[in-house]
C-alpha cells in the first residue's frame, strides 16, 4: 500500500448559479484543481465524480461519461471516469475511491470531484428528490422528509439531554460567522440567535436557519502517490486515514435515533488508521445538514460526551479561536450544500487550512478531519489529512 497526498484543490462559489450549467460547474472546479497542481488534463489517469441525483435535478444520467467528455478527456484519452453515489456522502466517497486507486498502485494521478445543480427545480421537487436517500417505502411513504427526520432526532435529543433551543441556534450563528469569512460561501452574512429563533418553522423544532440550503456548486481535488507529490506542489497534504461505515437506511430501525453509529464507527476506524488521538486533531469539518446534526457529529466522533455538544458550542470551543474549531468553511449551513459536492468541499477546506491559505478564517492547523454523511447516517465517510 502506498501513501497518498492531495496535490491540488479547486472549488466554484456555492449558491444559486443561474449562469452556469452542471457541466460548467464541474469544468470550473476541475480546471482550478488542475491549475493548482500545475497539471494538464492529459496527465490524469482516472476520474471519480460524486453526484447524488443529476437524473432528477437536471434530467441527466451517465455522469462519469459526461464529465470525462466535457473535461476533454473522453475522445482524446478514453480516461476511466466513474460516478459515485452515496446520497449526501457521494463526494466523500468519491475522494475515498480516488485514494484507494492511488494507494493500491492501480493509478497515479486521480481527480476526485463532486457536483450538484439543485436549483433548476423547485423546492418541492428538491425535497422529494432528497427523500430518495431515506427509506422511500417506509419513511418517504409516510410523508417524512429530511427536515422531518432530523427534527425527530432533535426532539429525541432535546428530551434526553436537555439541549436548549438557544444552544441549537448557536450552531447556525457560529457557522454563519465562518461563512461570512469564506469567499465561496452561499451565505456570507452573520446572524444572531434571534435571527434563528424568529425564522420560519420548517419541521418543529427546526427553523429555516437550522437547515442547510438548496445549492449549486462543484469541487475537485487531485491525489497522487506521496513519493511523487513534490513533482507537482511545494505543499502536499498527506491522507492519514480514509474510513467508511454503514447503518440501517431507516431512522426507525436504529438502536438510538440521536446517535449515528456509522459516525462512531467510521471515526474510530479513521483515528485507528492514522494512529492518532482526539487531541491531535486541530479542526473538523462535520456534516451539519441541520444544526442538530453538528451536535450529534461532535459527540459521535468522540470529541465530547453525549449530551455535551450544546454546552461546548455555547462556550465557543468549536468557534474559530476555540480549542476545536468546527466547520471553519461555514459548514453545510452557511457555505451551502450541493449534496454531491459537499464531501469534496470539506477536503478543500481542510487542505486550505493546512496550507495556511484560509484567509480571514485561518486557524493553526496541522491535522484536520472531514466527516461526510449520507441520509440520516446510513453511509458515513471520515478522512484525516495532515501537513507533510
Ligand atoms: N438558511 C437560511 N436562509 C435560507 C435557507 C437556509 N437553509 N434556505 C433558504 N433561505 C432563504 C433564501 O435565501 C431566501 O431569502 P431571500 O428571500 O432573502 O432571498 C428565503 O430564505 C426563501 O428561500 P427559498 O429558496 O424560497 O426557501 P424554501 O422555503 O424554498 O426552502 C428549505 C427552505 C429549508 C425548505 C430548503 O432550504 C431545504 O429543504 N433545506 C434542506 C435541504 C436538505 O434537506 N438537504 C439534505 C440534508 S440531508
Amino acid at each position: 500500500m502506498r501513501d497518498v497526498a492531495v496535490i491540488g484543490v479547486g472549488c466554484t462559489t456555492f449558491g444559486e448559479k443561474w449562469g452556469a450549467s452542471f457541466r460548467d460547474l464541474f469544468v470550473e472546479a476541475g480546471a482550478l484543481a488542475l491549475d493548482d497542481a500545475g497539471l494538464a488534463g492529459e496527465q490524469i489517469d482516472a476520474l471519480y465524480v460524486g453526484n447524488m441525483s443529476a437524473g432528477r435535478f437536471i434530467g441527466q444520467e451517465h455522469i462519469g461519461a459526461l464529465i470525462a467528455d466535457y473535461a476533454g478527456l473522453a475522445a482524446s484519452h478514453h480516461i476511466p471516469s466513474t460516478r459515485v453515489e452515496a446520497a449526501c456522502a457521494s463526494g466523500g466517497l468519491a475522494f475515498r475511491q480516488a485514494v484507494i486507486d492511488v494507494m493500491s498502485g492501480m493509478e497515479d494521478i486521480v481527480v476526485a470531484a463532486g457536483v450538484e445543480k439543485m436549483t433548476d427545480v423547485g423546492t418541492g421537487t428538491s425535497v422529494d428528490t432528497l427523500t430518495g436517500a431515506a427509506d422511500r417505502e417506509w419513511e418517504g411513504f409516510a410523508g417524512a422528509t429530511f427536515p422531518g427526520l432530523y427534527a425527530m432526532m432533535a426532539t429525541d435529543y432535546i428530551n434526553r439531554y436537555g439541549l436548549t433551543r438557544e444552544q441549537l441556534a448557536q450552531v447556525a450563528v457560529k457557522n454563519h460567522y465562518n461563512g461570512a469569512r469564506n469567499p465561496i460561501a452561499q451565505f456570507q452574512q452573520e446572524i444572531t440567535v434571534e435571527t434563528v429563533m424568529k425564522s420560519s418553522l420548517v419541521a418543529d423544532p427546526l427553523r429555516l436557519f437550522d437547515c442547510s440550503p438548496i445549492t449549486d456548486g462543484a469541487a475537485a481535488v487531485v491525489v497522487a502517490p506521496l513519493e511523487r507529490a513534490r513533482e507537482f506542489t511545494d505543499c502536499p497534504v498527506r491522507v492519514l486515514a480514509s474510513a467508511q461505515a454503514s447503518d440501517t437506511i431507516a431512522l426507525h430501525d436504529r438502536r438510538d435515533i440521536s446517535t449515528l453509529d456509522a459516525t462512531v464507527e467510521a471515526g474510530r476506524r479513521a483515528l485507528g488508521q492514522a494512529r492518532l488521538q482526539h487531541r491531535d486533531i486541530d479542526i473538523v469539518e462535520v456534516h451539519d445538514c441541520f444544526t442538530i446534526a453538528e451536535l450529534c457529529a461532535i459527540e459521535d466522533l468522540g470529541f465530547c460526551a453525549k449530551g455535551e455538544a450544546g454546552r461546548v458550542t455555547e462556550e465557543g470551543i468549536t468557534a474559530i479561536g476555540g480549542r476545536l474549531p468546527v466547520n471553519t468553511s461555514g459548514g453545510l449551513k452557511a457555505c451551502g450544500h450541493p449534496v454531491g459536492a459537499t464531501g469534496i468541499k470539506q477536503i478543500y477546506e481542510i487542505v486550505q487550512q493546512i496550507r495556511g491559505e484560509a484567509g480571514k478564517r485561518q486557524v493553526d492547523t496541522k491535522i484536520g478531519m472531514a466527516h461526510n454523511v449520507g441520509g440520516t447516517g446510513a453511509t458515513v465517510v471520515v478522512h484525516i489529512l495532515g501537513a507533510y
